[in-house]
């Protein structure tokens, strides 16, 4: 197993964020949980530091950061996990100006603003590791969500940047591609709940990025068969467009999210 000292994690009150935290508890790290509004009670109960954060703020990421640091010492492993996500309830520019920018802040800035603050510390240091939570429609699509797509597609674009920079130098980046997760997030969402390839438990998505840990491999994939589907997209890019077309005309507007 790895060996972790610190560990920060974003949007951290509930479902991956806090398996992910449990997971880190139960593996010997001390771990600093975050969210909208201080997750304590969480905290408290796994045995983690907690802080209030909006990840859409510079300075808030900054002073969970310094905050964490100042309890559990430089920081080895940063997770960006907290997302949000809007439908499209009418065509696929109908999410509002609002609802883009804010999943801009949230699913992809957080990341570089979190790096920006740890970067310097973790080259002096010559090791540090950062998660970022993106998704299968980072890699795939959301069908019915075209801010979620493109900006979780910025967010796997961003995490890639990260790692081909600074590998290297001893600092690893670890994507996490997971299609649907029993969370708040796919509560009552008809297209999650029975979806064929399974509604995964958050504990899973903890156990597949321990995996990847341990192997210091990239993409965390938790539903094994999303890299069968990008090996496909990729060989085949018309048909993948055509055959998504064809689910989303299945689906029907009643299943999309709105
Ligand atoms: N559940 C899934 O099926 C699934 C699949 C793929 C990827 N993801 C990604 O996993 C991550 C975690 O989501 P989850 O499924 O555990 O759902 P969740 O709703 O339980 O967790 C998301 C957390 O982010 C927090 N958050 C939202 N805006 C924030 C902000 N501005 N600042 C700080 N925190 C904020 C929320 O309060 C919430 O606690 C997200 O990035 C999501 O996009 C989820």
């Amino acid at each position: 197993m790895f060996k972790a000292q610190s560990v920060a994690i974003t949007g951290a009150q509930g479902g991956i964020g806090r398996a992910l935290a449990e997971m880190f508890i139960s593996n010997g790290a001390n771990v600093s949980i975050s969210d909208l509004s201080d997750p304590k009670d969480v905290g408290e109960k796994i045995g983690a530091v907690s802080f209030k954060c909006d990840v859409s703020n510079e300075n808030d990421i900054k002073n969970f950061i310094l905050g964490s640091e100042n309890i559990n010492g430089p920081i080895d492993i940063f997770v960006s996990n907290a997302g949000v996500g809007y439908g499209d309830p009418k065509h696929a520019a109908d999410a509002s100006n609002e609802y883009w920018e804010l999943s801009w802040k949230i699913n992809v800035m957080s990341s570089v603003y979190a790096s920006r603050c740890l970067i310097p510390g973790m080259r002096k240091r010559g090791s540090g590791r950062f998660v970022i939570t993106a998704s299968a429609a980072g890699l795939l699509s959301q069908i019915g969500s075209s801010s979620y797509t493109a900006t979780k597609h910025a967010a796997v674009g961003f995490a890639e940047s990260l790692a081909i920079r600074h590998w290297d130098e001893g600092i690893k980046t670890h994507c996490i591609c997971p299609q649907y997760v029993k969370t708040n997030m796919t509560k009552g969402m008809r297209m999650a709940e029975g979806h064929q390839d399974g509604l995964l438990e958050p504990e899973d998505v903890a156990e597949a990025l321990k995996n990847s840990i341990s192997e210091d491999k990239f993409m965390v994939l938790s539903h094994p068969v999303v890299g069968d589907y990008f090996k496909n997209k990729a060989n085949n890019y018309e048909a993948y467009i055509r055959g998504m077309n064809k689910l989303k005309q299945k689906l029907g507007s009643n299943q999309l999210p709105d």
